[in-house]
């Protein structure tokens, strides 16, 4: 089954809302001048909240086919929840994805697979696509355990989901030794993990299902290492952090079929 492939910007907490209607504006611009076909690769950004309202208006009045989602979701759906956003926020403007377990998220917020898989069904019952984030810390890496701890994560984060679910979600393997670090995995690296959760997902749900998930990897990717990573046959896209922040490497990324 061919998947279509996903490049998805995760800009962190960087840019305000006009900084990123200035970057959404060059990378569409970017895009088209490299004749850009969509169809075949997706671009997505995923940017802070109080960027979205924006990134929609200009997506919206120039008729561009960059998508774009949040980092974040609530589990709840409205009330007493102090500083959260929820589906229905995010469906009202107009996002198609949404990142959920980031490893970030899981550091600095404590949040669990559990959680994880909670947010991702939230946000498949509400018509947006999750991004589910896994990967391992240096320590797992080196003790050689990576990748049962990673299917680990990835039962537990589909615990919740049927299998028409999961075939439209996607996965992204963060190895956290390589985020921000400059390190990136090696494209047998990337392959070894993004072909164990593929395995895991026809075990336990059917060959169709993991045929269609897409998976992505993630960390330090940039427009040198991109063709590379993207030629293993289970890595079905890059979720970028730094090198997203810039509209002409993010551009020659997503390009990066040429
Ligand atoms: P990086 O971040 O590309 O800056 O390593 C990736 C991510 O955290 O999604």
């Amino acid at each position: 089954m061919a998947r279509t492939p996903l490049m998805a910007g995760n800009w962190k907490m960087n840019l305000d809302h006009l900084e990123a209607a200035a970057l959404v504006q060059k990378l569409d611009w970017t895009l088209k001048d490299l004749k850009h076909d969509f169809s075949r690769v997706e671009a997505a950004v995923i940017v802070p909240f109080t960027d979205i309202r924006s990134v929609q208006t200009l997506v919206e009045a120039d008729e561009m086919k960059i998508k774009y989602g949040a980092q974040d979701v609530s589990v709840h759906d409205a009330g007493a929840y102090t500083g959260e956003i929820s589906t229905a926020m995010l469906t009202a403007l107009g996002c198609t994805y949404v990142v959920v377990g980031h490893s970030e998220r899981r550091e600095y917020h404590g949040e669990t697979s559990q959680l994880v898989g909670q947010k991702a069904k939230k946000a498949l019952d509400a018509g947006l696509l999750p991004i589910m984030c896994c990967g391992e810390a240096l320590e797992i890496r080196k003790a050689g355990t990576h990748v049962q701890y990673v299917l680990g994560q990835v039962e537990e984060m589909l615990s919740g989901l049927t299998a028409e679910e999961v075939a439209k979600s996607v996965i992204a393997y963060e190895p956290i030794w390589a985020i921000g670090t400059g390190e990136v995995a090696t494209p047998e690296n990337a392959q070894e993990v993004c072909g164990a959760i593929r395995t895991k997902v026809a075990e336990l749900f059917d060959r169709a299902t993991a045929d269609a998930l897409r998976i992505q990897y993630g960390g330090s990717v940039k427009s040198a290492n991109v063709k590379d990573i993207m030629a293993q046959p289970d890595v079905d896209g890059a979720l970028v952090g730094g090198a997203s922040l810039k509209a002409d490497e993010f551009a020659k990324i997503v390009t990066y079929l040429g």
